[in-house]
């Protein structure tokens, strides 16, 4: 890569709208790249940082769908990632899908970072230090060598577009909980066939981390009143259609500065359609 294109100014990170839409602002597309792209280093700094084992959360979800892909002769062609934000999970898929994998995100700005990063083989992106500060991070994606192709658009995950033919595996990442109807976005998946072929793969993680501003508390899955988990919600939802084949937890950390991070356990299961 002989210049690395610029992803995300200093000036962007800096001067951050204060009013911008939930994912769409410079500071949340800089703490996706630096999850999704970057280093143990990058986020830390430090070797020992008490977080580091939860870095690098796009491979570990990819290599526990892999695994489940291979424990039950899965073949995957073409895969989705649903709520992609700036594409880590999508490239992570790539190094062992088959043809094509595809990331949406209903975010036009994510979409078109992950695009001009595929398309460059790479990057640079600032993150926040402290105060006024900010430091500069160089991305650059693994050889495209036995890599299926990575593509990106702008979708919505509650009316997802029907490609010519379903998808052999499907990935929810941290978005049902981010969409404002989350069992419409499930029923895509139970109730036909159009997005996921028979035998076809869907992983969905999630810390069911819930928002009215997001979700309106009625679509939230699970109920206080009848005592039912987000956890078994979405297994009453998606048992009429798939069957479990994997349950575990699954740790991530966002950061937000040096001295301040998010961290997160999804809840991840990987179903297989009737
Ligand atoms: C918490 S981030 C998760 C990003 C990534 N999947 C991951 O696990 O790191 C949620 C993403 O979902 C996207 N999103 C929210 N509602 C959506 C919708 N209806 N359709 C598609 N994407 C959506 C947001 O723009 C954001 O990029």
């Amino acid at each position: 890569m002989a210049v690395p294109p610029v992803l995300l100014k200093e000036d962007e990170l800096l001067q951050d709208e204060a009013d911008g839409s939930a994912y769409e602002t410079a500071r949340d597309i800089s703490k996706y790249l630096l999850m999704h792209y970057g280093t143990v280093e990058d986020a830390f700094e430090r070797p020992h940082h008490p977080l580091a084992p939860s870095h690098g959360y796009p491979a570990r979800l990819s290599e526990l769908l892999e695994l489940v892909a291979l424990r039950t002769g899965t073949l995957v062609r073409t895969a989705l990632d649903a709520g992609c934000s700036v594409g880590g999970i999508s490239h992570a898929l790539s190094t062992w899908v088959q043809d094509v994998v595809v990331g949406i995100d209903a975010s036009p700005r994510s979409i078109e970072i992950a695009q001009s990063l595929t398309r460059h083989g790479g990057g640079t992106f600032s993150v926040v230090q402290l105060g006024p500060f900010s430091r500069e991070i160089q991305v650059t994606l693994p050889e495209a060598e036995r890599r299926a192709r990575v593509e990106f658009d702008v979708d919505d995950a509650c009316s997802l577009a029907v490609p010519s033919r379903p998808y052999d595996a499907v990935v929810l990442s941290n978005v049902l909980d981010r969409v404002r109807d989350p069992e419409v976005c499930l029923r895509q998946f139970t109730d036909s066939t159009a997005l996921l072929r028979r035998g076809g793969l869907l992983m969905v993680a999630c810390p069911w981390s819930w928002y009215p501003e997001f979700s309106p508390p009625e679509t939230w899955l699970g109920s206080s009143g009848d005592c039912v988990t987000s956890e078994q919600g979405l297994k009453n939802v998606l048992s009429g259609g798939l069957d479990l084949m994997l349950e575990k937890d699954e740790a991530g950390v966002l950061r937000q500065n040096p001295r301040e991070y998010d961290y997160f356990e999804a809840h991840v299961t990987v179903w297989k359609k009737r």
